[in-house]
């Protein structure tokens, strides 16, 4: 039996208790040991709660799914290891034992039936782990980088549409490109070396192709017809009167004419080349019809014809309009338009408009800071400027401080760089170039095209009728029934 250290002395096999010391030759053995069974138990432990949907919370999520399996395939790996490390302790034992044979059998049956229950924990393991890694909380909130994106995606139409259903290709290999970019992503955040502003998707070019995501849900070929949009907004006075513009949207898709048949029609290809990776300056698009037969190419008038090859060339997708449908940000006008329109902050308030633009425009340096400042700084004003307000409309005033700062956390983020404008939206052309990147009527046919010269349109009828541009009370809405009762 043992006997005392020496490079001779190698301790024998246990003969009565061989599978015990074949797993304890090694210490990286035993470690394992320790560790599948520690994450097996733990697991089993967690399980129960996942199931009672207590894991609401994206930590314990991370420590039940990917922490736990990590530990238990790291103790199912150091076993063999460990038993390869011992080999020599091993082979001695045997040389000792009478009985090998039994002793061979019974190993074999433990390992047999070790592997059987450990595949079977494993594999309910990983599948509980991809799911959890699929989940909008992983997403979002575990890597708390895209805190930006979570937060716009709680409110609007996707809030319910998963992360991964935008963002992954389906299928497996849509499936482990996205893992391996997420382990790349893990990296730069354990570095804490991701880049802030976090890229918008199309700049990193990381968006799975539309085709795959948003075409899964909407087809291209439905038509929307004509849409009617009612954007409401304030003017800076004291009464902050109401504003209205009407736009009808000649949005159309399938066979009725229109912006998506435009683009997205049968056989339409739109390709354009892009100097900056967030596609803002396009010099270059050439349009497609293959039903007609036709292509015509559009440069601007200051494209150098050589330097466009070079460039990265794309094919026009859902996203390259509607580039934000789901992280949405505004510039602090729009969002006080927003606020005042829903009642967050109250039109009743003199001169709020004004003040809430401004208020949100200043700058501060921190979540903490603008939570103690923004609602301080609109009350200061009325306390200042209006204290009979102040007396009277006190709660009117609190509440909409509140909504102020709420608007504000929407859309800053100090600790990523994300800042008012930071990620322009592409569908439109008011707040940033949009439409007009290329309906500016200075993208123009090339001669090779023959005929005469053509540029792609910014007629103000082509896109949608324009029934009101910020007027009060207009008679659009008024023939409709659309205006408020007072
Ligand atoms: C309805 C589809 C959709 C859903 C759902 C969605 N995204 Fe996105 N996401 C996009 C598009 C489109 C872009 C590209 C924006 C661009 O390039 O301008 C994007 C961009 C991003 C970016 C890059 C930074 C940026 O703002 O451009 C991150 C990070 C991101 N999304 C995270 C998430 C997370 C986390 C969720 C779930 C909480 C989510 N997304 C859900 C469509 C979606
Ligand atoms: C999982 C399904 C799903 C996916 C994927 C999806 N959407 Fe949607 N989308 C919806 C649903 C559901 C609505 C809401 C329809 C409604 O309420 O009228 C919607 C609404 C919209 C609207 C109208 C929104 C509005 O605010 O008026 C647009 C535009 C849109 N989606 C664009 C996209 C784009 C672009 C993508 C890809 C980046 C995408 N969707 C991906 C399901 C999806
Ligand atoms: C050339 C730009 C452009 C492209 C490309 C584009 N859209 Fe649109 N889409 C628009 C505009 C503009 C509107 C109208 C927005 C509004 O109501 O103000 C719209 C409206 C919509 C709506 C709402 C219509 C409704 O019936 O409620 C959906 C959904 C939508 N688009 C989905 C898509 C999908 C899916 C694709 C890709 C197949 C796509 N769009 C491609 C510009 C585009
Ligand atoms: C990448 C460049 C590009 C962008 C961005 C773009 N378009 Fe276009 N658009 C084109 C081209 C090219 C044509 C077709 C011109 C032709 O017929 O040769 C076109 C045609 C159209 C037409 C049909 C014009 C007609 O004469 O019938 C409409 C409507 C339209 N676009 C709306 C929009 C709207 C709305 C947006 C923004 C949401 C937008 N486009 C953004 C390139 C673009
Ligand atoms: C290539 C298509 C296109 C052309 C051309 C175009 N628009 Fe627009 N316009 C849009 C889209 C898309 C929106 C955004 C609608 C939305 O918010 O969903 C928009 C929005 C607007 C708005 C509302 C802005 C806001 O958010 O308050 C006004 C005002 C407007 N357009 C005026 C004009 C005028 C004036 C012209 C002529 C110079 C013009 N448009 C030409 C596509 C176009």
């Amino acid at each position: 039996m043992p006997n005392a250290s020496g490079p001779d002395r190698i301790p024998a096999l246990d003969d009565k208790r061989p599978v015990l010391s074949l797993l304890t030759s090694h210490w990286l053995g035993m470690l394992g040991v320790a560790l599948v069974t520690t994450a097996g138990c733990s697991w089993l432990f967690v399980l129960p709660l996942h199931m009672r949907g207590r894991v609401d919370n994206p930590y314990i999520g991370l420590l039940a799914f990917i922490g736990i399996p990590m530990v238990f395939f790291l103790g199912l790996l150091l076993i063999p290891v460990g038993m390869y490390l011992g080999k020599r302790r091993i082979v001695r034992g045997f040389a000792v034992v009478p009985n090998r044979r039994a002793i061979f059998q019974r190993v074999a049956l433990f390992i047999g039936i070790m592997t059987a229950i450990n595949l079977v924990i494993g594999s309910q393991l990983t599948y509980r782990a991809v799911e959890q890694m699929d989940t909008n909380q992983f997403c979002g909130q575990s890597c708390h980088v895209m805190k930006p994106e979570f937060v716009s995606h709680l409110t609007g139409t996707h809030q319910k549409v998963a992360c991964v259903d935008c963002h992954i290709t389906p299928g497996a290999s849509g499936w482990f490109a996205a893992k391996i970019n997420g382990a790349h992503q893990l990296r730069l955040v354990a570095f804490n070396s991701f880049p802030r502003p976090l890229p918008s998707g199309l700049a990193s070019n990381r968006l799975a192709p539309s085709a795959e995501t948003c075409e899964q849900c909407h087809s291209r070929e439905r038509s929307s017809g004509s849409k009617l949009r009612v954007i409401t907004g304030f003017k800076d006075d004291q009464a902050n009167t109401r504003i209205d513009t009407v736009l009808m949207m000649q949005v159309g898709g399938g066979k009725a004419a229109g912006i998506h048949s435009a683009h997205m029609g049968a056989g339409v290809e739109i390709r354009y080349a892009a100097t900056d990776s967030t596609r803002q300056t396009i010099p270059w698009v050439e349009y497609h019809d293959a039903a007609k037969g036709q292509t015509r190419s559009y440069v601007t008038a200051d494209a150098k014809p050589d330097a466009i090859g070079s460039l990265p060339h794309y094919t026009m997708q859902c996203a390259d309009c509607h580039n934000r449908p789901t992280h949405t940000f505004d510039l602090p006008d729009k969002a006080v338009d927003k606020a005042m329109a829903t009642g967050d902050i109250a039109a009743s308030l003199p001169f709020a408009h004004k003040t809430g633009v401004a208020v949100l425009k200043a700058s501060y340096t921190s979540d903490e800071e603008a939570a103690q400042k923004i609602p301080a700084a609109f009350e200061a004003f009325y306390r200042e400027k209006y204290p009979e307000v102040a007396a009277k409309q006190a709660d009117d005033i609190r509440r909409s401080g509140a909504a102020l700062l709420a608007a504000w956390q929407r859309n800053v983020f100090p600790e990523f760089r994300v800042t008012w404008g930071t990620y322009p939206n592409n569908l439109g052309h008011s707040d940033s170039p949009g439409c007009f990147r290329c309906h500016d009527e200075s993208h123009n046919t090339v001669a090779a095209d023959g005929g005469a010269k053509k540029a792609i349109s910014q007629d103000c009828g082509l896109c949608h009728e324009t029934l009101a541009v910020e007027e009060t009370k207009p008679a659009i809405l008024k023939s409709l029934g659309l205006l408020p009762a007072k």
